[in-house]
This record gives C-alpha cells, sequence and structure tokens, in this order.
C-alpha cells in the first residue's frame, strides 16, 4: 500500500486526489490547503480524510511515500524541495517552477536521492496525443513541415502566470513529445486585455530542429473553447481534437506535390505543383482518461523505481522554452534562442521507449 498525501486542494488539485484514490493499493492520507473552505470541500468528497493548513504537516507525515504538488507554480519550487529533502516521491503539477535553476535544482536534488520526480504534463498520458506521435514517426506522412495549435476558451483567468504558462507549457511539452526534441527558438507576441500584468493572449511561434515551425496560440480570452492541433507532413496532414471524445485523430492523405517533369516546367527549375485530396482516415483511439494514466504511472514508476516519462528534464525544457516566450514578449517579438540543454528531456523520453 503506497501512501500519498496532496497540497493544493483548488480547481486542480481534488482531480488528482480522485485520481490517486481510484488506484489500488493506494490510499490518500492527508490533504494541505492554505483555504479551509477548499479542505471543508474535500472532508464532504471523502469522508475521513485528513486535513491540515500546514504543508509541513503533510509533508512530514511519516507514513507518507510521496507527495502531490498541485498548488501555483509560485510555490513548486518550495514545497516540492521540502518533500525532497524529507525523503518523499513528487508529482508536481506544471510548469514544474518558474525558473530554470530551480528545475535543475530540483531535477538534481530527486537524482541524488534516488527519487521520483514526476510533473503533470497530462497530454502524454492522451492517447489521441500518442497516436499522433506513432503517425509521425512511422513516416507515413515524410518529414514535418509545421505543427498549429489552437488552446483557448474563456476563462479559466490566472491570477498567477499569463496565458502562455498556463496553456502552451501543454502545448510545448507535446511538440517536443512529437519532434523528440526541445524548441531552439521562438518570437511570441502576447497582450493584456483585462488590465492586468499577464497577457491573457499569446502567439508564439517556435523552430525546431531541421526548421520545423511550431505555433501556439492560448487565450482565455476567446468565445470559444479549442484544443486542437494540426501537424502538415510532406505526404499527409493529421488534426488532434482534444474536445472531439469519439474520433479525435483524423489523418488527411493530403499534400501538394511537386512536378518537375512537365510542360510547365522550365529552364529555371520551376514546377507544377499538384493538389493531391485523399482519403480521410479516422484511427481508432482506445479509451482511457489521461489523469489517471498519469497517477497509475507516477505509482508505477515509485514501485518499480523506474524514471517517468514525464520527468524533470522534459519538464525543464518546457520552462526553458516558457521563459524564452516571456523574453521574445517583452523584446516585441524579437527571436530569443533556447539555450540547448545539456542533457535533452525529449532524448529521455526515447530513452525510456515511448
Ligand atoms: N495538468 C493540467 O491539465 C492542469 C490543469 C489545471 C491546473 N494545473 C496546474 O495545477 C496547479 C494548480 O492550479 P489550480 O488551477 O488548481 O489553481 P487554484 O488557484 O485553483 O488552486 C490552488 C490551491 O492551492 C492552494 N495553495 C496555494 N499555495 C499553497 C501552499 N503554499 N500550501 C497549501 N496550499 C496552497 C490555494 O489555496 C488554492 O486552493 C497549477 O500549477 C496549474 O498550472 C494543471
Amino acid at each position: 500500500m503506497l501512501t500519498i498525501n496532496c497540497i493544493g486542494a483548488g480547481r486542480w488539485g481534488p482531480n488528482l486526489i480522485r485520481g490517486f484514490s481510484n488506484l489500488p493499493d493506494v490510499r490518500v492520507h492527508m490533504v494541505c490547503d492554505l483555504n479551509e473552505q477548499r479542505l471543508e470541500m474535500v472532508r464532504q468528497r471523502i469522508p475521513g480524510i485528513e486535513t491540515t493548513t500546514d504543508p509541513h504537516a503533510v509533508i512530514d507525515d511519516r507514513t507518507a511515500d510521496a507527495i502531490v504538488v498541485a498548488t501555483p507554480v509560485q510555490s513548486h519550487y518550495a514545497l516540492t524541495k521540502q518533500a525532497l529533502d524529507a525523503g518523499k516521491h513528487v508529482l508536481v503539477e506544471k510548469p514544474l517552477c518558474g525558473s530554470v535553476e530551480q528545475c535543475a535544482a530540483l531535477s538534481t536534488l530527486a537524482k541524488t536521492r534516488g527519487l521520483v520526480l514526476a510533473v503533470g504534463h497530462v497530454f502524454l498520458f492522451n492517447n489521441g496525443v500518442r497516436k499522433v506521435r506513432e503517425l509521425i514517426h512511422s513516416g507515413d506522412m515524410g518529414r514535418v513541415h509545421y505543427i498549429y495549435a489552437t488552446r483557448t476558451n474563456l476563462g479559466p483567468i490566472r491570477d498567477d502566470v499569463n496565458a502562455s504558462w498556463d496553456l502552451a507549457a501543454h502545448d510545448i511539452s507535446i511538440f517536443d513529445y512529437w519532434l523528440n526534441a526541445p524548441a531552439e527558438s521562438v518570437t511570441a507576441r502576447g497582450e493584456c486585455y483585462l488590465h492586468r500584468p499577464l497577457d491573457d493572449v499569446v502567439v508564439a511561434s517556435y523552430t525546431y530542429p531541421d526548421n520545423v515551425l511550431a505555433c501556439a496560440h492560448t487565450s482565455w480570452l476567446n468565445p470559444k473553447k479549442v484544443r486542437e492541433i494540426t501537424v502538415v507532413g510532406e505526404k499527409k496532414m493529421i488534426v488532434w481534437d482534444d474536445m472531439d471524445l469519439i474520433e479525435p485523430v483524423r489523418v488527411y492523405d493530403k499534400s501538394v506535390n511537386l512536378e518537375r517533369e512537365s510542360e510547365y516546367a522550365d529552364s529555371f527549375g520551376a514546377a507544377r505543383m499538384i493538389i493531391r485530396d485523399g482519403d480521410v482516415l479516422i484511427p481508432k483511439i482506445a479509451a482511457g482518461e489521461p489523469l489517471q494514466a498519469e497517477c497509475r504511472h507516477f505509482v508505477e514508476c515509485i514501485m518499480e523505481g523506474q524514471e517517468p516519462i514525464n520527468n524533470a528534464a522534459a519538464a525543464t525544457q518546457v520552462v526553458r522554452a516558457l521563459v524564452a516566450t516571456d523574453d521574445s514578449m517583452r523584446a516585441h517579438g524579437a527571436e530569443v534562442s533556447i539555450e540547448a540543454p545539456v542533457e535533452s528531456g525529449a532524448q529521455e523520453l526515447v530513452a525510456t521507449g515511448i
């Protein structure tokens, strides 16, 4: 039996509490939140659960094997460090920390202490996202030209981070996972329309190796809830729509071919563009709740001493890209290089066979 305690019971924490409570051989023992009303809600949902407003009580609980941190990002570093120092495995929500240096410090601490440090990049456990990765790496779509992500809705409006840290964190983790590499540079524009110092809309373009362009449009100030990513390849195109619960992935057998040996070709190398408009394939996607799979993976990694696929190295890459996105926005869209990592998180994903 594994005992897990949770810090943070706001909008997202209760989902993690439920995810772990559903697992056999796992018990959620204590929940901490600074807000007593949130704790009252937890007590009503899970009779008998212990609650506290003191994070130390949860971390120092001698019966706990692992701590879940589901608080705003500003507190991730301190709470995760305390938990790792106390010898607990940690699942901390995304983004891992507010700075690359803090991410690196936590990653090193977890490794030194032999503890599992996983980060809540839940889309790595989404069966549609996994299917798209499989399709990209099958080679059937040729090289990837560009990727375009839209993640919009009216709310929830955060007051701790901008739309990029809240929403593009997901898209960057997906881009890295699909392309097996971190982004090399970014140009981004953002605007604050709600009269606060936080950007409500961010439009960012990341350059990946081999000149793959990956764009993310994120906003909580938009009439429509969209969670969609288009991948345009040399031979095929794919659309993943997370709002489509039945058929989230569509593969379009469409491309533009260059025909050089035609009457239109001239001596300067001009070629005829042939539009190929083929079938649309809808692959079967296995049912499954990504959050539940994330909780199960964390527990398995603890039990089997494995490195999680949502590890600190991969999460640090996301933070590196988010910091560069902010820098580019401050420089009115100038291209900002994303410092090459010493150790690539995406490469570690490959190493784990995912
Ligand atoms: N993986 C996902 O899809 C997903 C979705 C939503 C949120 N999140 C992440 O989850 C985290 C929390 O987001 P949220 O939407 O639940 O925020 P929230 O503001 O709704 O809730 C945060 C809760 O943490 C409590 N809290 C803050 N500091 C604390 C501390 N030091 N000790 C104990 N409790 C503390 C607050 O009282 C609040 O109840 C963020 O990192 C966010 O990015 C992830």
